[in-house]
């Protein structure tokens, strides 16, 4: 079989661990990485081109005769980079930038639920400042408030009270910090029980299941400090049996993709959903439209499926005749960070001691 030349976008452990993956298949001949970072360099080559310049991007794996490209973060999905690629004749995995919208778009992922009977929080959509105002002196608390639009990760608050939630519906609606990302919020019900993520890959029609994974916002141990990126992960996640994974995927990821279909945005990719397992049931707190980042790194130390073979079959649609095997055990990934992070931190610094690790088990990404 002919083998293959990879093009992962995107820059962060996450995309490391993919490539780390991917390197492992007998099908592939060479992986660049755009932009890449020290560590991906270790495994095949960092190209300097950004993970918005989608322009050139396709140039680049027009010219280099690219297989297959892989695309990590949000951005270029929302951008639609499947769109461009595809119209120039290349090989992309992710949905179209109209199914992207399930990321891009709180108000989109909130009317599809709503009309399609996806469990999710109550809520309501405002577009207008003074009634989303009106709305919050006459309702209870805690609620959530969120931007409708990407704001990395920043663009959502659990609101205690009222004082709080006006000061971050004016962040959002009157001084625009996240532009006009936050001109339309979501304000919803606060709901509580144990988070966890949950990953799927599909075709449009089929799809598979990733083991359910539980990441760690918070900088500080026991939940304390700022939210951040993502301070680390685990996986599978004990709590979560098997009966309750049918249920999720019956209840929530089959829906999804179909009510995305019958949009007539079929979803083809990586989809994430956000879950909160509240005493009714599972419920969806957001979509991603992408691998998780750091929940990736574990789910890709415990994959043992050749993940190329199972992009490859989801491009011909055959993912139906695949299976996801992953080793037994657990992965967990602990998260770095320089100090200050995620305020203001140095940026180049070196890091030590990785010579030193022997062990297969362990990988720094
Ligand atoms: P999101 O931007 O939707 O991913 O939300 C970020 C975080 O806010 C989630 O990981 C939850 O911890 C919290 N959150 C979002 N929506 C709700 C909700 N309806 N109830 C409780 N917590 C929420
Ligand atoms: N770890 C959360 C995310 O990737 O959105």
């Amino acid at each position: 079989m002919k083998k293959l030349r990879i093009l992962v976008v995107g820059q962060g452990g996450r995309e490391h661990a993919l490539g780390w993956q991917l390197s492992q298949s007998p099908l592939v001949k060479k992986i660049f990485f755009a932009p890449g970072n020290s560590g991906t360099e270790n495994l095949g080559e960092n190209i300097n081109i950004k993970v918005d310049e989608i322009e050139k991007l396709a140039d680049f794996a027009k010219k280099e005769k690219i297989d297959l490209i892989i695309v990590g973060p949000e951005l270029p999905l929302v951008l639609g980079i499947v769109d461009f690629f595809q119209k120039k004749g290349l090989k992309i995995i992710g949905p179209t930038k109209k199914a992207s919208l399930i990321e891009g778009s709180k108000i989109f992922a909130k009317k599809l639920m709503s009309k399609y009977n996806i469990p999710t929080a109550k809520y309501e959509i405002f577009t207008n400042f003074h009634l989303a105002e009106k709305y919050l002196k006459k309702t209870t608390y805690p609620l959530v408030i969120k931007a409708d639009g990407l704001c990395q990760g920043k663009g959502t608050k659990v609101c205690d009270n009222q004082k709080e939630a006006e000061e971050f519906l004016k962040k959002l609606m009157v001084k625009k910090i996240f532009g006009s990302a936050g001109e339309k919020v979501v304000i919803e019900e606060c709901l509580t029980g144990q988070e966890i993520s949950f990953m799927v890959i599909t075709d449009g029609k089929d799809f598979l299941s990733f083991l359910p994974s539980q990441d760690h916002k918070r900088l500080l141990d026991n939940n304390q400090g700022p939210n951040t990126g993502g301070m680390g992960a685990y996986a599978p996640v004990p709590f979560v049996n098997k009966n309750l994974i049918k249920r999720i995927e019956k209840e929530i990821v089959s829906p999804t993709i179909s009510a995305l279909a019958k949009e007539g945005c079929s979803y083809q990719g990586i989809l994430y959903p956000g879950l909160i397992l509240t005493k009714k049931g599972p419920k969806v707190l957001e979509f991603n439209c992408r691998f998780g980042d750091p929940e990736t790194q574990p789910l890709m130390m415990l994959l043992q499926s050749d993940l190329l073979a199972i992009f490859l079959s989801l491009i011909e649609g055959k993912l139906k005749k695949k299976k996801l095997v992953f080793k037994k055990g657990a992965a967990v990934c602990v998260v770095l960070a320089a100090k200050g992070y995620p305020g203001n931190y140095e940026k180049g610094g070196i890091i030590y001691g990785l010579d030193k690790i022997k062990n297969k088990d362990i990988q720094v990404f």
